[in-house]
């Protein structure tokens, strides 16, 4: 059980992405965090796709919380500096977080992390791009 959505934060959060997620369609069993592969976001730019995928979890300005669950922080995250490892976590999931990077397009993880990497107090211009994506899949 790597999913921390059993703690009262991680409900709320996983809540709010269940809702992200039926929305977009992309839910195949609301009773469980099932993420299926052939589904996709809509969202096209990194903003966007940040506000409604990231946001339930590491907050609206990328602050992460810290209660009964742990998301980190993505403001001033010195992990960001080097392109791959978020685009490997979005990609692959990390302990609690799913790898709801299998929804998205290659230009849609590179969109995001861009737009994480250059947000909310980061400033690493060396953007990723679509295909450095599709390398790390
Ligand atoms: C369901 C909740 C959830 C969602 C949605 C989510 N994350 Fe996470 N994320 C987490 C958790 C929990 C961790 C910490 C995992 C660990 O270290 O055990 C994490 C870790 C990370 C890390 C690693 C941070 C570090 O300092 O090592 C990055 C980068 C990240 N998330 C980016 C994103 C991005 C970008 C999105 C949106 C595309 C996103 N996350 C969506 C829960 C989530």
């Amino acid at each position: 059980m790597t999913c921390s959505f059993t703690k009262p934060l991680g409900l709320i959060a996983a809540m709010s992405v269940a809702v992200a997620l039926s929305t977009s369609g992309a839910f195949a069993d609301s009773g469980g965090a099932t993420f299926s592969q052939g589904d996709k976001f809509s969202e096209k730019d990194g903003a966007s796709l940040f506000a409604n995928v990231c946001a339930a979890c590491h907050l609206d300005k990328g602050q992460g919380a810290v209660g009964a669950g742990h998301y980190p922080a993505l403001a001033k995250n010195e992990n960001l500096e080097s392109g791959g490892y978020p685009v490997t976590v979005v990609l692959h999931g990390l302990n609690g977080m799913p790898p709801v990077g299998q929804m998205m397009s290659d230009d849609q993880v590179a969109a995001v992390v861009n737009y994480v990497r250059t947000n909310f107090g980061n400033n690493y211009k060396d953007a990723v791009t679509a295909q450095d994506v599709k390398d790390a899949r």
